[in-house]
């Protein structure tokens, strides 16, 4: 299947104390383990992506929280009852973007649309509202304090490196010069926050279980090989890990080329991503977020005597077809030529996103749901 858009979904789960148990977590093509006994609370799924994320119990840490308590406002929660995954994009350029793309220092080139020489940006203003509640203004003190003493990992491939990034530079600008810094030690990324013993991390395993294409830089895109039942290199490095952030999109790609031939969304000149620059007024569902599979998914995970919350962000990332990186990126680790840039019908890149941009909107969900969390703890 092709898809031309990257839609993922995000899944929180809770270890409690116990970590030696072991649960095999099969999905539609792979299996992993999860560590720990966890709390599911499932949302959403995409054929083509899927994220999941497990925290750590707060309680476990209590007294570290007790030392700082986070203050959190009666209109910083979001009720029970309401889907913040159900709702529309609102023009907002008086407060988004909630960054600046050139004061965040840690972007890779293959985000960096802006100084890529995208030429509009309008895509940074836009803010997710909900139908039924409102979202928490993201508020990285309020983050980095729900992080003390605590590793948060995202794991999977360059779209999750790109809310990795996100991540990081919603939380930068309120750190002190100098106390911040993000250590490269591949397949892993680290930015550590030194006042607050926290970690904010990135590990490249694009497809959770083992593959020839775990070499952070040096790895095939052509021919991909997977050991479906091994998952054991990986879970060492995020054992031990409080709150998990997994997604992977290559799972659901065999083409090495990224189609951009997408039919679906008929503006632009080849009717891709390229030279959009409104998002999809809904309704709208493409054709590469399959229910279907979403639905196994989540039945899966029903099934499982764990906890997991999946986000699912799928439908609002389905709307988002001006915020990809399109010519604006890079292919293969270069950015485009001024010749491939030319030609968007061969070249656009509508999977990977502009920061600011969408993933800020996936963190920002990640963080009112810690925030819930953390309050009802
Ligand atoms: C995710 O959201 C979409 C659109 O709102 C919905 O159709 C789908 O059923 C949801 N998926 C799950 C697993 O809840
Ligand atoms: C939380 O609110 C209380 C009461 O308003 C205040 O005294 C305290 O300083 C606040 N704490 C933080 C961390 O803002
Ligand atoms: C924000 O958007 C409004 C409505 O489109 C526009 O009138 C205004 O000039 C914009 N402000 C800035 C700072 O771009
Ligand atoms: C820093 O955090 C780690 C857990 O990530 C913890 O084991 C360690 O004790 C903390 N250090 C301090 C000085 O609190
Ligand atoms: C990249 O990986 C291949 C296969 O493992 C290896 O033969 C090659 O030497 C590596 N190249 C570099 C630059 O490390
Ligand atoms: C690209 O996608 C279109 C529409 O699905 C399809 O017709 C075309 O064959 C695809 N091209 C390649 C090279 O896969
Ligand atoms: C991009 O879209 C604008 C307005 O829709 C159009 O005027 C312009 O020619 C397009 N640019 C390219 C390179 O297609």
């Amino acid at each position: 299947m092709l898809n031309l858009d990257s839609t993922p979904t995000n899944m929180t789960t809770h270890p409690t104390q116990d970590r030696r148990i072991l649960f095999l977590f099969p999905l539609a093509l792979g299996s992993f383990f999860l560590l720990g006994t966890v709390r599911v609370l499932l949302d959403n799924l995409k054929n083509n992506q899927f994220q999941f994320l497990w925290q750590s119990s707060f309680s476990r840490d209590n007294n570290k929280f007790l030392r700082v308590p986070i203050n959190v406002t009666l209109d910083e929660v979001i009720e029970e009852s309401c889907n913040v995954f159900e709702g529309q994009w609102v023009w907002d350029n008086v407060t988004y973007p909630l960054y600046k793309e050139d004061t965040c220092p840690y972007l890779v080139k293959q985000v960096t649309c802006q100084r890529n020489g995208r030429p509009d940006s309008l895509y940074q203003n836009w803010r997710w509202q909900p139908h039924g509640c409102n979202l928490p203004r993201f508020n990285a003190l309020k983050m980095l304090e729900m992080l003390r003493d605590k590793r948060l990992m995202f794991i999977g491939d360059s779209i999750q490196r790109g809310m990795f990034e996100s991540m990081v530079c919603l939380v930068q600008s309120v750190i002190a010069d100098g106390d911040d810094s993000i250590i490269r030690v591949p397949p892993r990324k680290i930015f550590r926050i030194e006042e607050f013993n926290a970690s904010i991390e990135y590990y490249w395993a694009p497809f959770m279980v083992e593959s020839i294409s775990d070499h952070a830089t040096n790895h095939t895109v052509l021919k991909r090989l997977v050991k479906l039942d091994s998952v054991e290199k990986h879970r060492k490095l995020w054992e031990g890990v409080d709150i998990l952030v997994f997604e992977s999109y290559v799972w659901w790609m065999h083409k090495p080329f990224i189609n951009a031939t997408n039919w679906e969304w008929k503006g632009g000149i080849d009717g891709n991503c390229f030279n959009e620059t409104q998002p999809i007024r809904g309704p709208y569902w493409g054709t590469g977020s399959n229910l279907e599979i979403m639905s196994i998914l989540k039945d899966v995970i029903n099934k499982l005597q764990i906890n997991v919350r999946l986000l699912n962000i799928t439908q609002l990332s389905e709307y988002r077809k001006d915020s990809h990186t399109s010519v604006f990126g890079e292919r293969r680790g270069k950015l485009l030529t001024r010749q491939q840039r030319s030609e968007p019908k061969a070249y656009a890149d509508c999977i990977h996103w502009c920061l600011p941009g969408v993933p800020d909107t996936w963190n920002e969900l990640l963080y009112g749901i810690l925030l819930q969390d953390y309050r009802n703890h």
